[in-house]
């Protein structure tokens, strides 16, 4: 099956289980409208290509990685747009959550969504329980303090912010997870993928901060200029394009590399160069500076 498939089908599991008897019909409406239609899906397709490249020998557990990780993915997107954060109307084309419902609705979305990631995980580990403690761990970690996305966000509200470690911890640390949580689903060490997730996740957030410097909002599907408007570190704000650019084309130049042996590290390294093509945007190359 390929992975898309594996990402939709098991998505609409999980979502299909969350409308049960006694679920509140608005709340079970949000999480649908947050999850479907998808994004780009980055991570769970990282996190599936890795699994596939240390031979994917529980495909059960392995889709349930991938999908806990789109699952706390959509929530930090939920909390993200809120009045007290970014206070963004549209996401992915269409309302925020909070204006599509209501601002109670979206915390509490955003919130079970989160819960509902590390429960996929417990429910999908039978056939190799052992596996599940190291899982719940990175995953924890990847949304929470000190390592994690709330970390990141939490610099918002500090008065200096180290931009590096600002896009590391706010989104490096869920491709991270994407990488990790890959390889121990198939039963491999997760420490020598981290390098791989962490330079992945701040490129693509380097390449996220030049789109909302550079893009329109109807081009990306989302508010942009947000990050000047509100004083958010930005590549661009502090590097200028051209800088942003090299600064992209660093880290992502060391992610090749950065791959440890595994029976698919051809395929995988394919993988990496395509979407190493993607977040390097090539008409911004000769952008006016
Ligand atoms: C948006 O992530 C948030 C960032 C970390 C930049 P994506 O660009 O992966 O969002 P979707 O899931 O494709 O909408
Ligand atoms: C990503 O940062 C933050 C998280 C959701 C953790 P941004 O604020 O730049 O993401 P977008 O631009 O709203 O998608
Ligand atoms: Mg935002
Ligand atoms: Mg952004």
């Amino acid at each position: 099956m390929k992975i898309s498939d594996r990402i939709e089908e098991t998505l609409l599991k999980v979502l299909r289980r969350a409308k049960l008897d006694p679920a509140p019909p608005k709340l079970a409406a949000a999480l649908n409208y947050s999850v479907f239609p998808g994004g780009a899906r980055v991570r769970p397709q990282l996190a599936l290509s890795v699994s596939i490249a240390c031979g994917d020998d529980n495909p059960k557990l392995s889709n349930a990685s991938a999908i806990a990780i789109e699952l706390i993915h959509c929530a930090s997107l939920i909390h993200d747009d809120l009045p007290c954060f970014d206070d963004a109307s549209i996401r992915r084309g269409k309302p925020s959550l909070h204006k599509a419902f209501n601002e109670p609705i979206a915390v509490l979305a955003g919130d079970a969504l989160i819960m509902m990631a590390f429960e996929i995980l417990g429910i999908s580990s039978d056939i190799t329980p052992e596996r599940l403690p190291t899982l719940i761990g990175i995953l924890g970690r990847s949304g929470g303090m000190p390592f994690g996305i709330c970390s990141g966000q939490g610099w918002e509200s500090e008065p200096e912010i180290n931009l590096s470690a600002y896009h590391q911890l706010k989104t490096g640390s869920l491709f991270v997870a994407a990488t990790q949580m890959g390889a121990i689903s198939a039963g491999e060490d997760p420490e020598p993928w981290e390098e791989l997730g962490a330079r992945i996740g701040e490129a693509f957030q380097v390449a996220d901060d030049v789109r909302d410097a550079l893009e329109t909002s109807h081009q990306i599907g989302k508010p942009t200029g947000q990050d000047l408007a509100k004083n958010r570190p930005n590549a661009v704000n502090e590097l200028g394009v051209a800088g942003a650019i090299e600064k992209l084309q660093d880290i992502l130049s060391g992610a090749i590399s950065s791959i440890p042996s595994c029976p698919g590290e051809a395929d995988l390294c394919e993988i990496v160069r395509k979407q190493a093509a993607l977040l390097t945007p090539i008409n911004y190359k000769n952008h006016n500076i």
